[in-house]
């Protein structure tokens, strides 16, 4: 049994519950629920223009449901702002990489720990002793990631210098510096090719293994949330089409005719 499955009978990491989005007249999310239990890697899947970013959006706190709650171990994220997010835990990725393209990989990572550290000018400027600690604290923290995703070779490159795929590993790497209980990717595999996307999923699932994470993880391409997710969502204009395992949901008539029905597979 997966440390998921066991996890089944426990309360929710994270629970999404009745959350509907609307736009102006457009209903983007329509009373969308699930869970997400400990150390599950949940792949939220959809055709184009179904829901899946603005859920995304929603869990990280850029978009406010219009009704419904979402809930983290038990208590509601919604009167949360966006950058108090990191501090309870949720990390995440954007879909197009979001570093500071000038500044190195190490320093985008370094940004990536203050999310959890707690510091402000007043005791920066007096370099307090605890604030030493923990900049000592932070830079090991930093070179533990680095050397775990592989990036120590181009720790000192500028990060717009770096292959597309690379930027998407420092962006993994910074999201872990806040040292996350569930890490939020939005379509991790975009713009990779066919061996690329084969490794990011290893990555994942390594993560996932090794740093005891939950993931969800939003993607397009099936192959990879087939292969790697233990419980999948599909969503299809805004509603939940279907929800099981990555087999159960696959062979679901309605998530097959609604990827047939769309131009993108
Ligand atoms: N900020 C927004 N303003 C207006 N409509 C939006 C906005 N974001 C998304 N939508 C609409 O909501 C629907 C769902 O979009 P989205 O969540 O981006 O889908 P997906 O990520 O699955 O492709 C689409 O019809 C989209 O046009
Ligand atoms: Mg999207």
């Amino acid at each position: 049994m997966t440390q998921a499955q066991l996890a089944q009978g426990t309360s929710p990491l994270l629970a999404v519950r009745d959350v509907s989005v609307v736009f102006g007249g457009i209903v983007a999310l329509n009373g969308v629920s699930f869970d997400m239990h400990k150390g599950q890697i949940l792949g939220l899947i959809g055709p184009n223009g179904a829901g899946k970013t603005t859920l995304f959006n929603c869990l990280s706190r850029l978009y406010q449901p219009s009704s419904g709650n979402i809930l983290m171990e038990g208590a509601s994220i919604l009167t949360r702002p966006p950058h108090r997010i990191a501090e309870i835990g949720i990390g995440r990725t954007f879909q197009n990489v979001a570093l500071f393209p000038n500044l190195s990989v190490m320093d985008n990572v370094r940004v990536g720990t203050h999310a959890r550290t707690s510091s402000d000018i007043i005791s920066d400027s007096l370099r307090l002793a605890w604030i030493r600690r923990s900049e000592s604290e932070v830079n090991k923290k930093v070179h533990e990631i680095l050397a775990y995703l592989d990036l120590e070779d181009v720790a000192h490159t500028v990060v717009s210098g770096l292959p597309f795929g690379t930027q998407k590993r420092v962006e993994l790497a910074r999201a872990l510096a806040a040292d996350p209980k569930i890490l939020l990717l939005d379509e991790p595999a975009g713009g990779l090719n066919h061996e690329e996307v084969y490794a990011l999923g290893d990555l994942i699932r390594r993560i996932r293994d090794d740093r005891h994470m939950t993931v969800l993880l939003v993607e397009h391409h099936m192959g990879l949330v087939m292969s790697i997710a233990d419980h999948v969502v599909a969503l299809n204009f805004g509603k939940k089409l279907a929800e099981g395992t990555p087999a159960q949901v696959q062979a679901d008539p309605e998530v097959i005719k609604a990827y047939l029905g769309s131009k993108d597979q």
